[in-house]
């Protein structure tokens, strides 16, 4: 097991890597000052595979634990099952002190974060993420939210987790596809700051299909450090913090124009490649760094291509995102691999000649 710690002065905490995890959790906890009552969060398909161990181990440890189901699915990502989860709470005699443990994916990582940072005003959080994106990006820095009619992650707040315990062996019931999905974000953090981990990608990912314990270790571990060290720098998304939108500009306005057929990860890849070559054509990233993208991209099984999209749709998306700043859209984009910069300078002509061709 490996240890990442996330530096934040009195809110600081660990994010623990390794095989065979959950059911130590009940240990670690008790070593961290908590006891009595634990209330898991959890949704449906991930408490049929993991709830148990956790729960063997938190009773050993002494705790009295209550499970808080949810069916699995962004729509529970709303005030509705926070609600349902605080009269739960209150149900199960939750004080406090009681720790919640969010067991799943993004979707519980910031339903349940939501519910501990409002519950009483905020009570221990634990993230347990189950999902290749939960470990290395959902689960680390502290954003936590529910959407509110059509918008995604609307009411929130920057509550940080008191641990965060990222169990690479649940990868292993992952379907295909999100394991794929999750890919786009650890690509993305190799190439926002380390060409050194995406020539790692490069030569290892034919082996994440195979679930090797140790190239799945390596890759959550080393996607972690990179979103500690950022968030480290720009808690609340500030300046810094913006970086880890590379590929989001243009990959959140495709997934809204796809209706969301498209999933998150696949539309940041394609995200990825479309930035890639609009600093391409600045003049700025050279031809070989695109071509390395492309490759590791469409290894780790991605889309690069831009889908058959309705063009109105895709441009009014990108202009409505939160990333627009005085009606400039803000692009991350790379000056080479690990390397990247920030700027509002994209003539909206060259997006769309690189995203839609000539017309
Ligand atoms: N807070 C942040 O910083 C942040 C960052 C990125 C994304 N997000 C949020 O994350 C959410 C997406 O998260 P996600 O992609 O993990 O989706 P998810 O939580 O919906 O999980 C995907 C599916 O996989 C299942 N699952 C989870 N773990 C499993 C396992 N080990 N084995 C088998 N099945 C398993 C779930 O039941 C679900 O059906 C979105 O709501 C997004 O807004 C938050």
């Amino acid at each position: 097991m490996k240890k990442v710690k996330v530096e934040l002065g009195s809110r600081s905490y660990e994010v623990r890597v390794g095989a065979d995890l959950l059911a130590r959790t009940g240990l670690w906890l008790k070593e961290m000052g908590l006891s009595g009552k634990a209330a898991i969060i959890t949704d449906t398909t991930v408490k049929g595979l993991y709830v148990d161990a956790l729960i063997r181990g938190l009773e050993s440890a002494g705790f009295d634990t209550a499970v808080l189901e949810v069916p699995a699915g962004e729509e529970q990502k709303s005030l509705e099952t926070a609600g349902r989860l605080y009269s739960e709470l209150s149900g199960a005699y939750a004080e406090r002190t009681t720790p919640v443990l969010a067991l799943g994916g993004g979707v519980i990582g910031d339903l349940a974060g939501f519910v501990a940072a409002t519950y009483m005003r905020g009570v221990p959080l634990i993230q347990i993420p189950t999902t290749l994106l939960a470990q290395v990006d959902s689960s680390i820095g502290g954003k936590t939210a529910v959407d509110h009619g059509q918008v995604k992650n609307m009411i929130g707040v920057f509550y940080q987790p008191m641990m965060v315990i990222a169990d690479v062996e649940t990868l292993k019931t992952l379907p295909e596809v999100e394991l794929t999905s999750g890919m786009a974000e650890v690509i993305k953090h190799a190439a926002i700051s380390s060409s050194k981990f995406f020539e790692f990608l490069d030569d290892n990912l034919e082996r994440v299909g195979a679930f090797h314990e140790g190239v799945l270790e390596k890759m959550v571990l080393e996607s972690v450090r990179i979103k500690a060290g950022v968030v480290e720098k720009d808690e609340k998304e500030a300046g810094l913090r913006a970086i880890l939108n590379y590929g989001h500009t243009v990959g959140h306005a495709i997934e809204a124009a796809s209706d969301f057929r498209l999933k998150h990860g696949q539309a940041v890849a394609i995200g990825m490649m479309a930035e890639a070559k609009i600093s391409n054509r600045m003049g700025i990233l050279g031809d070989g760094d695109v071509i390395r993208l492309e490759k590791v991209i469409r290894k780790a099984g991605l889309p690069v291509e831009m889908p058959d999209l309705d063009k109105e749709k895709v441009i009014q998306s990108m202009k409505h995102d939160k990333k627009v700043a005085q009606e400039k859209i803000r692009f991350v984009l790379l000056k080479s691999v690990g390397n990247v910069f920030i700027t509002n300078e994209v003539s909206p002509s060259l997006v769309e000649e690189v995203l839609f061709g000539r017309e």
